[in-house]
């Protein structure tokens, strides 16, 4: 059903989360589960997820974490590292813990440097992933400090992905969290040659904010994330992308909550925490390109279909209503968190 103002769709799904652990996983696991029916939850723990017992403890913390009474399947996924082994991921996914490996170039963002420091040396995983159909997601940014870092993502399409997808060509791969144009282009070049084969994360600020955002009237550190917002006509081609509702492009938030102090600080932390208002976010969007008929797709079925996984079965209504922002987050014995849109709001709210 949709009228102007209330809009019901499958329930989402959230194909890419930050949730850590300890008290900050109690505070921040119930916004993401009452909005998604599931989230690819990410590795990038100290230490990292890289084995089927660390997923699976892990997975037990995010479910006591899910408020009573609400349905939320936290999908998880292996950290590779250098001397990641075949046997453990596939093993992994063929039993249904691991959905994915994810590839953290080494040092390219927050608790990556146990990641990969070259290809190379996971040339026999990504062998095996191939031959198993377990995706690789990437965060695709280069770490050579002498690139620009508006261009890492750019390079790293030209110099990494595009070398590797000729060696593996059947390999499954999630391009996470696109930021430019280029990526846009890649990804739908590829999915026409290769349907099936790729897809890629947008966030909800990406699609909202520019680099100009980040420096508005001063520095923002909690618009600051990895890879960092670009220009303009990037968010102009991401949202061109997210709302034509083409299979490869589907919604994965990137929420990524650091405390106050870790975000505001001398060298503040990459992350954006978005998950009160993600699905909120997305559908302002989508209402300001007049897409509503398409945040379904881009939300709901793309991923699905992606990973090979059913669409939720229940459905969710947002109402065009000003969202009550919590101003902050308090994290037991620790640090607040700040959430994206505090000051600016937005005018979707999403039915409890
Ligand atoms: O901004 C980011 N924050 N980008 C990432 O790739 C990691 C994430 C985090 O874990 O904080
Ligand atoms: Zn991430």
């Amino acid at each position: 059903m949709q009228t102007t103002d209330s809009l019901t769709i499958i329930r989402p799904d959230d194909w890419h989360v930050h949730f850590r652990d300890g008290d900050m996983l109690d505070a921040v696991v119930p916004y993401t589960a009452r909005q998604f029916g599931r989230a690819i939850v990410m590795p990038n723990l100290t230490p990292p997820v890289t084995t089927i017992e660390a997923a699976t403890s892990y997975r037990e913390r995010i479910m006591a974490a899910v408020p009573e009474g609400v349905s939320f399947n936290p999908l998880m996924t292996a950290y590779l590292t250098d001397s990641a082994k075949s046997d453990d991921l596939t093993i992994g996914y063929a039993d249904g813990i691991f959905a994915a490996a994810k590839l953290y170039p080494a040092n390219a963002t927050t608790n990556s440097a146990m990641g990969v420091s070259d290809l190379s040396n996971v040339f026999g995983v990504l062998e095996s992933m191939q031959d198993s159909g377990m995706p690789l997601l990437i965060h695709g940014e280069v770490t050579d400090t002498e690139v620009d870092i508006f261009d890492r993502e750019a390079v790293f399409i030209d110099t990494i992905l595009e070398p590797l997808i000729r060696k593996f060509p059947e390999l499954r791969i999630v391009l996470e969290h696109v930021t430019t144009s280029q990526a846009v282009d890649f990804v739908s070049e590829r999915h026409e040659t290769a349907p099936g084969k790729i897809g890629a994360t947008i966030t909800a600020h990406h699609l909202m904010i520019n680099r100009t955002d980040i420096f508005r009237g001063g520095i923002r550190p909690h618009l600051y994330c990895l890879p960092i917002a670009k220009r303009e006509k990037h968010r102009l081609a991401l949202r061109k992308a997210a709302i034509s509702g083409a299979g490869p492009f589907f919604l994965g938030t990137d929420t990524a909550p650091h405390g106050v102090s870790a975000k505001q600080s001398a060298c503040g932390c990459a992350g954006v925490f978005s998950a009160p208002v993600a699905i909120q976010a997305y559908t302002q969007v989508f209402d300001e390109e007049n897409a509503l008929d398409r945040l379904e797709d881009f939300a709901s079925r793309n991923g699905p279909k992606f990973y090979g996984l059913p669409k939720n079965n229940k459905t969710l209504t947002l109402t065009r209503s000003e969202t009550i922002m919590p101003e902050k987050i308090s994290v037991q014995g620790g640090d607040d968190i700040l959430p994206f849109l505090t000051e600016e709001g937005v005018i979707w709210n999403m039915d409890l």
